[in-house]
């Protein structure tokens, strides 16, 4: 079942990939097979019976493919008992920022990026980043502040980094890259950005799904699928031998499908992938633009019809590539890691304020 799903799947993906490259035929063109999308789950369709699978305690289990992009175990639009709830439209209102960030809050996402881009299924998948159960374990130390974080500061760093805020709604080059029409903006070019705190009406959203998504578990107790996309220690490739040429390889057979050769994204679906790299990608200050924490996202999340195929090894060269492309720069850097020792892999802050990190340059 699940298997025929995929193939349908991958032969979905490559007839959009060739209906979208390929230039219109000039002469009749024989019939197109119609190749079906696996179906869209539609809203309250969720339950034992809609899917295949065993739920991994609370979560979507990695080993299933993309058919299962749409699941939402917890779905807070047909949680009847959110509708008689004072927060019941609070919590809906941040399941949509959590779902279309740049749509549903402009002004602060001059990225492309959405929440669930990264967190997979709303954040209710096994090993793509879950946060299930997250929201009791703050206040929680933050390493990189070198102070005690609450779940909106946290949702506050997520918007300047991996969103991208620091660079504002209007920033030109943003507005005309985002037209198609632009080259990467000047790495420091910040037109005074309007930023997210903690009482925006965004954040307070957000942090009532993810309070909604915990609810249940006790606060203090880390979830065992917590913070488990880990490439193990003694399989972590040194910096100066990640090989992003190795990872231009791996990205032009496993990933370019989905990605595109320029790293935006391609239509699948309903959905699309947020953009790699380039202007409307996140920062060189955001957890994804450290080479080990990446792989650890795609060693299991990644390829979406075949998670968990790559070997921690490849996961770490791929992902050296995506960090190889230009990206915006985070103004900030020099205000982070002051107490708490520097991450490894923490490339953009060893090299300097640079907007594309290369592991074999030297390190300071
Ligand atoms: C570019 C990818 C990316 C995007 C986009 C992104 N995040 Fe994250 N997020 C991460 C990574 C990586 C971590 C670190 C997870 C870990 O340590 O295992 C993280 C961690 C978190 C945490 C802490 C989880 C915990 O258990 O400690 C929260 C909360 C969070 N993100 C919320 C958000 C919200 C809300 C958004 C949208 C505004 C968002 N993220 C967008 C990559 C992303
Ligand atoms: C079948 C399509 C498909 C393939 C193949 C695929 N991805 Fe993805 N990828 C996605 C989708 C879709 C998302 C966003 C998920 C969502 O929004 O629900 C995503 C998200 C990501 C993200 C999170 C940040 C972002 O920009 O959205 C990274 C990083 C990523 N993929 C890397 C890879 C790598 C590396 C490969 C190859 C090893 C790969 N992907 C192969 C479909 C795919």
């Amino acid at each position: 079942m699940l298997t025929l799903a995929r193939l349908a799947l991958t032969a979905a993906v490559m007839l959009l990939i060739t209906t979208a490259c390929s230039p219109p035929p000039e002469e009749a063109a024989p019939p197109t097979a119609v190749v079906e999308l696996p179906r869209i789950p539609q809203p309250g369709e969720f339950g034992p019976a809609s899917h295949t699978y065993e739920l991994t305690g609370p979560l979507v289990p990695f080993t299933t493919t993309m058919v299962s992009a749409w699941d939402l175990p917890q779905d807070p639009i047909t949680d009847p008992t959110l509708d008689a709830r004072d927060d019941g439209e609070l919590i809906r209102r941040g399941f949509r920022l959590f779902r279309d960030t740049p749509s549903e809050t402009p002004r602060f996402t001059p990225s492309g990026m959405t929440c669930a881009n990264c967190h997979l299924n709303s954040g209710q998948r096994e090993l793509a980043l879950p946060l299930v159960g997250s929201a009791g374990m703050f206040p929680e130390r933050n390493g990189r502040a070198g102070r005690m974080f609450s779940l909106e500061d946290r949702i506050v760093g997520c918007f300047y980094r991996s969103e991208n805020a620091v660079h504002g709604p209007d920033n030109g080059g943003l507005a005309a890259a985002r037209a198609g029409v632009a080259p990467v903006p000047a790495a420091d070019a910040i037109s005074e950005p309007m930023l997210p705190d903690v009482d925006s009406e965004e954040i307070v959203a957000l942090a009532a799904y993810l309070r909604y998504l915990s609810e249940g578990y006790t606060p203090g107790e880390d979830p065992s699928w917590r913070k488990k996309n880990r490439i193990p220690q003694d399989s972590l490739v040194p910096l100066d031998a990640l090989n992003p040429a190795r990872g231009e390889e791996i990205y032009t057979e496993l990933c370019v499908n989905c990605h595109g050769p320029d790293g935006q994204g391609v239509q699948v679906g309903d959905k699309k992938p947020g953009p790699l790299w380039g202007p409307l990608s996140w920062n060189d200050g955001a957890g994804l633009a450290r080479f080990y924490t990446m792989a650890g996202f795609v060693r299991y999340a990644m390829p979406y019809l075949d998670p968990g195929i790559l070997s921690d090894e490849d996961a770490q060269h791929v992902s050296a590539f995506i960090i190889s492309k230009p990206r915006p720069a985070y103004p900030y850097k020099h205000e982070d890691w002051q107490t708490d020792p520097m991450p490894i892999d923490a490339a953009f802050y060893r090299l300097g304020n640079d907007s594309a990190a290369t592991p074999s340059t030297p390190q300071p």
